[in-house]
């Protein structure tokens, strides 16, 4: 097989965009820096995907004596100067100048054929990144690993997965606790119950008991407390063998606990714990300190956070009590933001300059957006109509007011958009001279930029932590260690997701002081699986390895796949009746569909590697080309997924993607009609991107149901 031409990789969108990239070249010879605006059609009946450019262009070229008259003739010359391609069917013009793009069908199934052939990694999409440091899971030693860390595990997994699919070279990082004061106390409590030194696992017990019964002497003892603090001192000189050595005890016992979890879930990480960075934040502090950044404050030391700019604030009422133009985009915001389905806000700002001020207020009004909303500015674009309901106007600007946000300001009400040092600043040493989380973050950073040369660092964490990561951020930039332009690398992002709910709608316990036991969540899941199996007959149809391993993949998958359909802010409930069901938006839906497509193939008693080789795909009805065009966008979906870092949109694309299948084998017969050849094509691709999306998200798939 050749290799495919240079045009033909990467996403479909990008693709497309290269079609225009020449088209635009040849169009406005003298602006050379505008880029291809490409879109998947608005309006889906009429072609699959659009090209932006005519209207910004014109609104750039109309002073300069352009030939054009409008942006009308821009959208036409752009499409008339297209290169003739194979993978254009037809281009028409829309509106005030969009064009809209029909792809050909023939070619939408070549390209499937060519990933049945090359397999389905020549449709990873390319990112500009090389080397990544996804930080996840990072339990604290000697505590209870819980769900938190559970979502962390998951999320941190499946984008470090997304990445290394697209090629990025990934360092996993398990950044556990394994450094704070909480040591002191337990080696402490250890030497007092075993004063020879000799301890074995058991002895322990159960690690978190150990914590809860040294932390009760710790807090009821000022003489042991004080022994405790020394110990601290003791371990961390690193001189003294013996709390050396009970330290990596604790550390060791509670290592094998997390494995536990991690070898259940399938999850690979490399330890790198808070200790690790401990003979680096010296040499970090004192770069900073060298730059004139650290402070003294009453005994500690630190870092003050200066966020941004000074910005003008944002009017709500003019002076003469008129709403003013930004609060109908507020009511705009407002009256969608409720509604379950919206998923897309896009605010067409005309004014160009005002959005990020829009972004500011929004951000101060709401730091996560409730629903999970996509909140998109565009400066200019699609026109949406008319102005919002001005009744929601009032509506919006009172949760506003009740927010505490509007100001008078010499007869108008104004949005101060909250910039300059509001923030505490970062300790960095504590008054006793002892280093903390932050001081650990920090050298942890340095590291990971200048000695292992990473260009993007993800840490995933629950949202509570979003303030922390924003100083070590803010404190990096300030040293210069990360631009101050977040779209050049090297990067930093935080990756925050909400809570863990119980039905009771409260944070997800087991009994109600308990925290939830990760593993004997994962066998439940299991083990209800395995009963829903039996129910079902399985245990004469298989053998019992055949069995387990279903009952393993659907039910781990089931818990993984309930955490990452949503989009990762919102907080979920935890409910096993939910996640195990077979109809729904679930794993267990979602694999059984794959099992189902593995066996319409099995069952047509066709070789389908020889298919591959000899026979030929036609998208002859519309259901068969609707499902092939959506296997084409897969690489579109993970690109989106891991450059926004929401795993969420990966699987929004899976699940469409087994509606679609659905809708194709509802409409089209398979096995025994005149297309059978094609359609079973068409069905092992649907597979085996199905498979691929499963794989990302760590879910592994069954293959008979
Ligand atoms: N151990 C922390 C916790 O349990 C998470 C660590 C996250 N990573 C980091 N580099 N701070 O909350």
């Amino acid at each position: 097989m050749a290799a495919a031409p240079e045009h033909h990789t990467g996403s479909l969108k990008e693709q497309i965009a290269k079609v225009f990239e020449v088209s635009l070249k040849v169009t406005v010879p003298d602006e050379p820096e505008v880029a291809p605006l490409i879109a998947v059609c608005s309006k889906k009946e009429a072609a699959d995907y659009q090209c932006n450019n005519a209207m910004s262009l014109w609104s750039k070229i109309k002073g300069k004596g352009t030939e054009f008259r409008g942006p009308q003739p821009v959208g036409q010359a752009i499409m008339r100067n297209l290169p003739t391609s194979d993978m254009i069917e037809s281009c028409s013009i829309a509106g005030p100048g969009f064009i809209n793009v029909k792809l050909s069908t023939q070619w939408i199934a070549k390209r499937i054929q060519n990933m049945l052939t090359d397999g389905i990694d020549t449709w990873a999409p390319r990112l500009s990144v090389k080397r990544a440091i996804v930080d996840f899971s990072s339990p604290n030693i000697a505590k209870e690993m819980h769900v938190g860390h559970l979502r962390s595990t998951i999320i941190g997994d499946t984008i470090a997965r997304m990445l290394e699919y697209s090629k990025v070279d990934v360092l996993r990082r398990n950044h556990v606790g394994d450094w704070g004061t909480q040591f002191g106390m337990l080696i402490e409590f250890l030497f007092e119950k075993f004063p020879d030194g000799e301890v074995t696992d058991q002895d322990i017990g159960e690690l978190e008991l150990f914590y809860k019964a040294s932390k009760q002497r710790f807090d009821g003892d000022d003489e042991f407390k004080e022994r405790a603090r020394k110990a601290v001192v003791a371990l961390q000189s690193g001189k003294e063998e013996k709390y050396q050595k009970a330290w990596a005890q604790i550390c060791e016992i509670s290592r094998r606990g997390f494995e536990k979890v991690y070898e259940r879930l399938g999850v690979h990480l490399e330890e790198m714990g808070e200790s690790f960075y401990n003979p680096y934040i010296p040499l970090a502090l004192k770069e900073l300190n060298d730059k004139g950044l650290i402070k003294d404050d009453e005994g500690a030391k630190v870092i003050k956070i200066i966020e941004g700019k000074k910005a003008l604030p944002l009017v709500a009422t003019e002076k003469d009590g008129r709403y003013s133009y930004a609060s109908t985009d507020f009511a705009a915001l407002w009256s969608r933001l409720p509604e379950e389905e919206v998923k897309w806000i896009i605010l067409v700002i005309l004014q160009s300059g005002t959005e990020e001020k829009y972004q500011k207020a929004w951000a101060q009004i709401c730091e996560i957006n409730r629903k999970g909303s996509k909140i998109v500015y565009q400066r200019q674009g699609v026109h949406l109509g008319e102005s919002l309901n001005n009744t929601y106007i009032p509506l919006a600007l009172e949760e506003l007011d009740d927010k505490g946000l509007i100001e008078d300001d010499e007869d108008a009400k104004v949005i101060k958009i909250i910039e300059g040092n509001k923030v505490p600043p970062l300790i960095v040493t504590k008054t006793d001279g002892g280093y903390n989380y932050a001081s650990t973050d920090l050298a942890a950073l340095w590291y990971r930029l200048n000695e292992e040369k990473a260009e993007w660092i993800i840490y995933v964490t629950d949202v509570g932590q979003r303030e922390h990561f924003k100083k070590i951020f803010a404190a990096a930039k300030s040293a210069g260690w990360l631009p101050a332009d977040e779209s050049k690398y090297p990067k930093t992002s935080h990756v925050g997701f909400g809570l863990v709910l119980g039905d009771d709608g409260k944070r997800f316990r087991t009994r109600s002081t308990e925290v939830v036991k990760l593993v004997d969540l994962l066998d439940e899941a299991k083990t209800r699986c395995k009963a829903a199996l039996v129910e079902r007959g399985k245990m004469a149809e298989w053998t019992a390895e055949e069995l387990e391993q279903t009952a393993e993949a659907v039910g781990y998958g089931a818990v993984k796949y309930a955490d990452l359909k949503n989009n990762r802010l919102t907080n979920y409930t935890f409910n096993f009746d939910q996640m195990l069901n077979d109809k729904g938006n679930t794993a267990v839906y979602l694999l059984y569909a794959h099992a189902r497509i593995c066996s319409i193939i099995r069952k047509s008693g066709k070789d389908i590697e020889q298919l591959k080789r000899e026979g030929q795909m036609l998208l002859q009805t519309d259901d068969e080309r609707k499902l092939g065009l959506h296997l084409l966008q897969f690489a579109e979906a993970v690109e989106e997924a891991c450059t926004n870092l929401l795993p969420n949109v990966l699987c929004e694309y899976l699940y469409d993607l087994s509606e679609k299948f659905t809708s194709f084998y509802s409409e089209c017969k398979v096995v025994g009609s005149a297309e059978e050849t094609s359609r079973l094509l068409l069905c092992e691709a649907t597979a085996v991107v199905m498979r691929k999306c499963f794989h990302l998200l760590g879910i592994t798939p069954v293959y008979k149901i």
